[in-house]
């Protein structure tokens, strides 16, 4: 029978009470319906919502043949894009390949570029290329994001260089608006495989898109049940308006309740190294949905065991402005017996005969409850397996749970304008033509500023 992601909030414990959960039914299905018929700020990037069953088998037959022909050609795919043009892949990915994926024989690793500008990053991959054969997937939905669009610039370069321009432009897959944008004109000019992404779609809303999809599927992981899982979260969430019965929609009124009290970070908490990215995924969710207009919860993560013993102090004993999810996989899939010693020297015996998955459990509920008794109230996601399946449930969930929260806050959870600033400074700074104004002005202001500098 097919086990269903269940959302366990226990560990609330009193500053969460189910008449104060019911009490928020009115208002949360009112963001709900806003989200559900569209009627929001933001509705045009609303095209998420029915993609899971509008989603055409044509395209995802395409998407599996072009990754089938790069993984033919290539040693190495490299995915070039930033954000949502690039968390969602390789949160997918990562959860799925497992902890240490690349490493598996016979494997065609994926690496990632263009989500940096940092040349140390770029000279190693380069160096990591030499005697390779090589693709790229380049993901922009403008077209003419500066980190993505250098990045393709210098790898495109070295491609060419490889193995000439026609062969090059056979290993070359753009993904990116439909008509506009630098990225566009360049695919035509230059005869690149393309898909287009959906107008309607906003970057960290796109991984059931090919944006996601395509290194998905280069990474041979079965995209079809990564569908499925869309469709089936898709289908249990939208008919169920009720709070006490819809899980992504507890999960935003709890959230929401939480913030209310002052707990204005939430931390979301794994147990299994390969849910790193799915972390970095959710927080770009998170954090560009709802951080904006002054309000919203900051989404920070965590990997437990590992971080118990560096962030475990905060969490158990800090400032008590803070909650927590945990991520819990029911069922790892792997069994490894703790060995019995004969010196049990390190006094380890009474776990001899025992699978370490036990040991990982017995962790997250020793974790649960110590932070619940310290004041950090969590709750958890149960996710019955890591699976294509399980792992499309997880992120529809998420998107569909940021929307309605993110209109419980009252702001758009589509836009995202506070990501602009950085960029006009950084345009002026490099000269950009057409910042010329705000080269003379930021330049002048740098000069002026009295420093503060110690050391
Ligand atoms: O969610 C978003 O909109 C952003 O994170 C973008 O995905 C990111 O800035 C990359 O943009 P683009 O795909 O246009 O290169």
């Amino acid at each position: 029978m097919m086990e269903r992601i269940i959302l366990d909030y226990t560990n609330m414990g009193d500053v969460l009470t189910d008449d104060a959960l019911r009490q928020l039914q009115p208002e949360l299905e009112r963001a709900f319906a806003t989200t559900l018929q569209k009627t929001g700020a933001g509705n045009d990037f609303l095209g998420w919502l029915n993609l899971p069953h509008e989603i055409d088998a044509a395209l995802l037959a395409d998407l599996q043949q072009t990754a089938e022909s790069l993984r033919a050609k290539s040693d190495v795919i490299i995915c070039i894009g930033i954000g949502g043009s690039y968390l969602g892949a390789r949160a997918v990915i990562e959860a799925l390949q497992g902890p240490f994926g690349d490493m598996q024989p016979n494997h065609l690793p994926i690496v990632f570029a263009g989500q940096n500008v940092s040349a140390w990053y770029m000279h190693d991959l380069l160096r990591l290329l030499d005697g390779k054969r090589f693709s790229l997937i380049v993901v922009s939905k403008s077209g003419t994001t500066t980190e993505p669009g250098l990045a393709f610039r210098i790898l495109k370069e070295a491609l060419e260089q490889r193995c000439g321009k026609p062969a090059a432009a056979e290993r070359i897959v753009a993904i990116t608006d439909q008509a506009k944008g630098a990225l566009r004109q360049l695919a035509t000019s230059e005869g690149y495989k393309t898909y287009p992404i959906a107008d309607d779609i906003g970057g960290r809303f796109s991984v059931l898109t090919p944006v996601g999809l395509l290194p998905i599927a280069c990474a041979g992981i079965d995209i079809q049940a990564f569908v499925q899982g869309f469709q089936t979260m898709a289908t249990a969430l939208k008919a169920d308006s009720n709070i006490m019965t819809n899980p992504a929609l507890a999960y935003a009124a709890i959230r929401t309740l939480l913030y209310r009290q002052k707990k204005q970070i939430e931390i979301l908490v794994n147990f299994e190294p390969a849910l790193h990215y799915v972390s970095e995924w959710w927080k770009q969710l998170y954090g560009e949905s709802e951080g904006k207009d002054g309000k919203g919860l900051f989404p920070a993560s965590v990997d437990f065991t590992t971080d118990l013993h560096s962030m475990g102090q905060f969490i158990q004993d800090g400032t008590r402005n803070l909650f927590e999810t945990f991520l819990l996989v029911k069922k790892s899939g792997y069994a490894v017996m703790i060995p019995r010693d004969a010196s049990n020297l390190d006094e380890l015996n009474y776990l001899a005969g025992k699978n370490l998955e036990e040991v990982n459990f017995s962790a997250s509920q020793a974790t649960t409850l110590a932070h619940r008794d310290g004041g950090a109230p969590n709750m958890t996601l149960e996710i019955p397996a890591i699976t294509p399946f399980y792992i499309g449930q997880l992120l529809y969930f998420f998107e569909i749970a940021v929307a309605v929260s993110g209109y419980l806050l009252e702001v758009n959870p589509f836009d995202q304008p506070g990501v602009e600033a950085y960029k006009k400074n950084m345009f002026a700074l490099l000269g950009k033509p057409g910042f010329e104004d705000a080269n003379r002005q930021i330049t002048s202001r740098l000069q002026t500023t009295t420093l503060k500098r110690i050391g």
